[in-house]
């Protein structure tokens, strides 16, 4: 059951050789994509369209089927925790996410619900299933969730932010109330990353989108903590298998050490930050993911190839490198020319991995 043809995204997470270099997408399914969007036309909006496991599958498998990627990930999103939560998560047209009743105080935090997996987010895992099996074992299904911090960020501003007053309001003047949200949050977190594990997911990523926009110390505090409970608290093994963690931080350079010291196998990288350099620091301990700015896939084929190869060249010989985009993909690409990136990692990346 668990024989995967092409198993180099796990191999790349565990530092084990590799003939050439994996690659996948952050976002790579969505609405760069026009069959993306006949699907959600068809789904009605996004969330329908996370609800339901078939057509969830269907946009999982869109981008494998136009581009030769070493991934799948789960089609889902990471606001599915606070929804499940109570907290009313809807969409309005133009201006991404936002909660209905987001939280404003320690008795709003108290009577948060942790979510059964299998029963609130059961659409998340009944996803889980059918993606694996559709997948007949090509490649690897990634499993995701956010990080307490950045869920806190929406559950407290209401939606996206700027300059997160009011979730740092909270932070500085009544860290009791946030903390126990955060624990709250990791500890759901744990239950949903082991229950799509569970499911399938033969690999999981912690999107810590917003972490970055904290002082060093806040961000051990408020952020790190929390996740290095997750990678503690995480299922790392299945069906005989290890099941490899990778953590993203954005905008988190200045931090890899204090990161891979938490016990992850994988540390997603963004484009501030020159991949020799994150190797040289950490490359002994962890995988690294990433890092082309995503916003190079506007520019020539001939300009996209040559970053791909600074980046291989960066990383330099041996195994531990999982290519990816620095942050998701933006939604008015070509998609020849995300085609042009994949070919070119798998293209230039063998002169890399012949020891
Ligand atoms: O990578 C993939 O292909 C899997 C799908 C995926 C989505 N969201 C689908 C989605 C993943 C991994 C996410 C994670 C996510 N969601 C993050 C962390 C990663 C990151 O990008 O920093 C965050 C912060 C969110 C919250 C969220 N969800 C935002 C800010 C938005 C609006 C973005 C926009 O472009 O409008 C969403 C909605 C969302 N999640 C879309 C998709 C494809 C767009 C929905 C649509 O079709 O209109």
């Amino acid at each position: 059951m668990n024989s995967l043809k092409n198993d180099r995204y796990l191999r790349a997470l565990l530092r084990q050789p590799v003939d050439v270099t994996p690659v996948w997408m952050m976002r790579q399914a969505g609405r760069y994509l026009p069959e993306y969007k006949a699907t959600r036309a068809q789904a009605g909006d996004f969330m329908s369209l996370c609800k339901n496991a078939e057509l969830a599958c269907e946009v999982t498998l869109q981008p494998l089927r136009r581009f030769d990627l070493d991934a799948a990930i789960l089609f889902s999103d990471i606001l599915t925790i606070p929804d499940a939560m109570g907290l009313g998560l809807y969409f309005e047209q133009g201006e991404g996410p936002k909660f209905s009743k987001p939280i404003t105080c320690m008795a709003d935090i108290q009577n948060l619900p942790a979510p059964d997996p299998e029963q609130e987010l059961q659409y998340v895992m009944n996803a889980v299933r059918t993606i694996r099996k559709n997948l007949q074992g090509e490649v690897p299904l990634i499993g995701f969730s956010g990080s307490p911090w950045t869920l806190a960020t929406y559950m407290i501003e209401g939606g996206s932010s700027k300059a997160f007053t009011k979730i740092k309001k909270m932070a500085f003047s009544d860290p009791k109330a946030l903390h126990l949200l955060l624990d709250k949050l990791a500890d759901s977190v744990i239950l949903y990353l082991n229950a799509q594990i569970a499911a399938g997911a033969q690999s999981v990523m912690v999107f810590d989108t917003w972490g970055g926009v904290l002082s060093p110390r806040d961000y051990q505090d408020f952020s790190l903590q929390y996740m290095h409970k997750i990678v503690d608290g995480l299922t790392r093994e299945n069906d005989g298998r290890k099941v490899p963690v990778t953590l993203f931080t954005k905008n988190a350079g200045m931090w890899l050490e204090s990161i891979a010291a938490t016990g992850c196998d994988g540390v997603g990288l963004d484009w501030t930050i020159d991949i020799d350099n994150a190797k040289a620091r950490v490359g002994d301990k962890v995988a690294l993911q990433g890092n082309m700015d995503p916003s190079m896939l506007y520019a020539a084929p001939e300009r996209i190839e040559q970053e791909v190869q600074t980046i291989l060249a960066g990383f330099g010989e041996g195994p531990g490198h999982v290519f990816n985009l620095g942050h998701g993909i933006h939604l008015d690409v070509p998609p020849e020319n995300a085609k042009v990136f994949v070919d070119a990692v798998h293209k230039y990346s063998a002169q890399y991995h012949k020891g």
